[in-house]
């Protein structure tokens, strides 16, 4: 090989894109490492192979290579393309196919550039839920103002009845259920009040592996009677990380309580803890930040498409007795760590919820 040739070579080998070349008469001809990774097929499997037997079945694909090879120009498409991996879900992509012209103006095949969207739709997802969850803050802040006021006003009247009526009188038993559903209204704004402000982190070095195993021994016996299995599989190599323990705990707990409320008895909770290196979406032109990814699922009843969009709402809930501040708080906490949050749920089967958190050592 020529070294320009070489370095061409390189450049196509090294690329974060899939890159897929044909001849004129629809056979792969170059197929590069990132096609591999994303499509499952190694390149020997797919060189010399026609693009509609390695694009079977998926239509969408298929049609824009036809149309590049027919009419000769490029074409592009970001809007809900699917690539079909031999193994594991569809994954988003944009792609491009252009014509490829020999030195004469003769076309010679065509190159398709194609990039895994998957992170971006994730990171989109996640700022529609900040978003939603930042505006409802502003309004809550200003209503819970309103409403704590006059709240106050209610439990001193309350109180002074109380003392008024002696400590024999039968009507006591109202002024203490007023006192007690006061201060229950009151923990609510509280809670609430506690989302919509921004709170500066105290930051300290936490060891997620320790602290997850802690929070599973603690629901393990909470929920003894309904004998939930809980299985770890922890990566023994994430060293501690930097964030604030306290907030992290409430995220973590939050997070195994609701799965440990939402399988039946003897259900099954897998808690996993990984390093994954390979996403640096969140700082285009960055250098890749390694992620710790922690998943949490469970065998419970699952969360339809529909309730998917509502739950990181706050007060959304479904539960007798819950307060539907759970997941806002979780999704308030990621996100001041600069995280992000993703579900993935079947109905009947269970669900999963993985956070992502940049994974920064606390020497950092
Ligand atoms: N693991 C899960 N499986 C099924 N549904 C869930 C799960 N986690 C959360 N949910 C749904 O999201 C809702 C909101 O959760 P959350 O904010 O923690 O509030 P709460 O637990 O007080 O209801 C729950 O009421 C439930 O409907
Ligand atoms: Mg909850």
């Amino acid at each position: 090989m020529q070294p320009e040739q070489q370095i061409y070579a390189r450049v196509i080998d090294n690329l974060d894109r899939a890159v897929i070349a044909t001849d004129q008469e629809g056979h792969i001809v170059l197929f590069n490492p990132t096609a591999q990774a994303y499509t499952g097929l190694s390149e020997k499997q797919c060189l010399g192979r026609h693009y509609e037997q390695l694009f079977a079945g998926q239509a969408e694909i298929l049609a824009l290579i036809q149309q590049t090879l027919s009419a000769g120009r490029s074409i592009s498409d970001d809007e809900d393309v699917f690539l079909h991996p031999s193994a594991g879900p569809p994954i988003p992509i944009s792609i491009t196919v252009s014509p490829i012209f020999g030195s004469g103006s003769d076309q010679e095949g065509v190159v398709m550039i194609i990039r895994d969207l998957s992170r971006t739709k994730e990171l989109e997802e996640a700022l529609r839920h900040a978003d939603r969850l930042s505006m409802l803050g502003t309004l809550a802040a200003g209503l819970a103002h309103e409403v704590k006021n006059p709240l106050g006003g209610i439990r001193g009247a309350a109180q002074l009845l109380e003392m008024e009526l002696g400590d024999n009188s039968p009507l006591q038993e109202y002024t203490s259920v007023m006192i007690k559903e006061v201060e229950r209204v009151d923990g609510i704004i509280e809670e609430l009040m506690d989302l919509s402000r921004p709170r500066p982190l105290s930051k300290n070095e936490v060891d997620l592996n320790q602290m997850l195993g802690d929070l599973l021994l603690l629901q393990q016996e909470a929920h003894r009677e309904r004998n939930i299995c809980f299985v770890l599989d922890l990566d023994p190599s994430i060293p501690p990380i930097s964030g604030d323990e306290a907030l992290l705990t409430r995220l973590f707990l939050n997070l195994i309580k609701n799965a440990a409320e939402a399988v039946k008895q003897n259900g099954v909770i897998s808690i996993s803890c990984k390093i994954v290196s390979d996403y640096h979406l969140h700082n285009p032109g960055k250098r890749p930040v390694p992620w710790i990814v922690v998943e949490i699922t469970d065998d419970g009843p699952g969360i339809s498409k529909e309730e998917k969009e509502r739950i990181f709402t706050p007060f959304y809930t479904t539960k007798v007795g819950g307060s539907g501040l759970g997941l806002a708080t979780c999704q308030k906490i990621i996100g001041s760590h600069n995280g992000f949050i993703r579900v993935k749920s079947k109905p009947n089967e269970g669900t999963t919820f993985r956070v992502s958190l940049p994974f920064i050592r606390e020497s950092a």
